[in-house]
């Protein structure tokens, strides 16, 4: 299916290089992605995100799966100004894994 996490755990391999996720992940190049969904953006203490992930939580952006797709096509589009250097993931069945992937990891 296209929300297999399993096939999501692969593609998840270019964001570890920045990333950490689960129960112990710490930040590091960016911020940990543990116990992302419903987190506000650029809310995590101890990390120094951009001004513009910042402002972009102060105006209510929370992470979901509809909002996490936004940003992981093309983050700079949804957030002119992000210090992410990601340029994105243009298809939207490799988001939807990938996405599925890191609800399952990110709880765990
Ligand atoms: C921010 C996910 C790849 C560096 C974020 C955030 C998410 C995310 C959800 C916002 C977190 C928050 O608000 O606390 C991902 C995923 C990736 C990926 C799923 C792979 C598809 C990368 C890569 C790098 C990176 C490859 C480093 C080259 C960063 C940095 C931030 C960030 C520096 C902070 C951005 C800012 O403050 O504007 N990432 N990321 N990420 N990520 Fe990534």
């Amino acid at each position: 299916a296209d929300g297999d996490p399993g096939k999501g755990e692969a593609l998840y391999r270019s964001c570890k290089a920045c990333h950490q996720i689960g129960a112990g992940a710490l930040n590091g190049v960016g911020p940990h992605l543990d116990a992302l969904f419903g987190r506000t953006a650029g809310s995590l203490d101890g990390f120094r995100y951009s001004s513009a992930m910042r402002e972009m939580g102060a105006d209510g952006l929370v992470w979901d799966e509809r909002t996490l797709d936004a940003y992981l096509e093309k983050p700079q589009t949804m957030i002119p100004g992000t210090r992410m250097s990601f340029r994105g993931m243009p298809d939207p069945e490799a988001r939807t894994r990938l996405i599925a992937y890191l609800k399952q990891a990110s709880a765990a």
